[in-house]
């Protein structure tokens, strides 16, 4: 099980006061890709049309540029609004690799002002590698951020 009380303090440091969103969501990613075993991509895809999203600041090998709500993990979640655990990538119908060593994933709805504005996407290259202690821990960071 991870432990998030070291970069959930970290974040909170750097955020205070912060009021710009992508400053956070590049603060965010850094933290999380630099700090968390197993976090071999982290980033946020960001809702910029109505069932259309496009990449934000992120942490890894390039990301796909546009994912639109229909499409992949990323558009799973931001269609539901609910956090998407992925095992294994290529059991999950429609998932867009952007990295052939991802094979597991985890990705959260972001929300301002209670509407959704991203997600944030977590790929492992280790299967299975994402649990509830982490949908808890990342949720909590986004709630306590955005
Ligand atoms: N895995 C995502 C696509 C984004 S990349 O992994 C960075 C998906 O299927 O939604």
């Amino acid at each position: 099980m991870r432990d998030y009380s070291e970069v959930i303090k970290t974040i909170v440091a750097l955020c205070e006061g912060e009021t710009d969103t992508i400053s956070k969501m590049a603060t965010i990613s850094c933290e999380l890709f630099h700090t968390m075993e197993g976090f071999d991509w982290v980033g946020f895809y960001r809702v910029v049309e109505p069932e259309l999203l496009k990449v934000g600041p992120y942490q890894g090998g390039h990301g796909c540029l546009v994912i639109p709500f229909d499409n992949g993990v990323c558009g799973a979640c931001a269609k539901t609004q609910k956090t998407q655990i992925v095992p294994d990538v290529h059991a999950f119908p429609g998932h867009i690799a952007c990295s052939s060593s991802t094979q597991s994933e985890i990705v959260l709805p972001v929300y301002q002002d209670g509407k959704l504005i991203a997600v944030l996407d977590v790929d492992s290259d280790k299967p299975n590698d994402f649990d509830e202690n982490d949908k808890v821990a990342l949720e909590e960071i986004l709630k306590q951020n955005f």
